[in-house]
């Protein structure tokens, strides 16, 4: 069983701004990433996918497809959906 809380779809959708958090998803886990925005190497664009999917992105920039960036990504996880 995993020590992570489950939220739903909807509870993530409403983190979306830097004002009331921003949480996205990645296969099935839950991330708080508002702390992270201000550090990410590529700027702004990461609040694209503010509330959502990081597949979609992350498909398009395959930079992130690196063992590091998922365990920087594995630091903020705050859930699962
Ligand atoms: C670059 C992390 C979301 C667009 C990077 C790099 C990291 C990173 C570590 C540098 C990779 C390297 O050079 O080795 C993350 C994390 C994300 C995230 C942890 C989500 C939590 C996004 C999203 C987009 C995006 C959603 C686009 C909509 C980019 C771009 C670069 C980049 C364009 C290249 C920047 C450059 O080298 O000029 N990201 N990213 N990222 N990211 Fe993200």
């Amino acid at each position: 069983t995993s020590a992570f809380p489950i939220f739903s779809q909807e509870e993530v959708t409403s983190h979306r701004s830097l004002e009331d958090g921003v949480w996205v998803t990645y296969k099935g886990g839950v991330y708080d990433i508002t702390e992270f925005v201000a550090m990410h190497p590529g700027g702004d664009k990461i609040l694209l996918a503010a509330g959502g999917a990081l597949e979609p992105f992350w498909a398009l920039y395959a930079v992130h497809n690196q063992e590091h960036v998922l365990e920087m990504l594995s630091e903020y996880k705050v859930g699962e959906l």
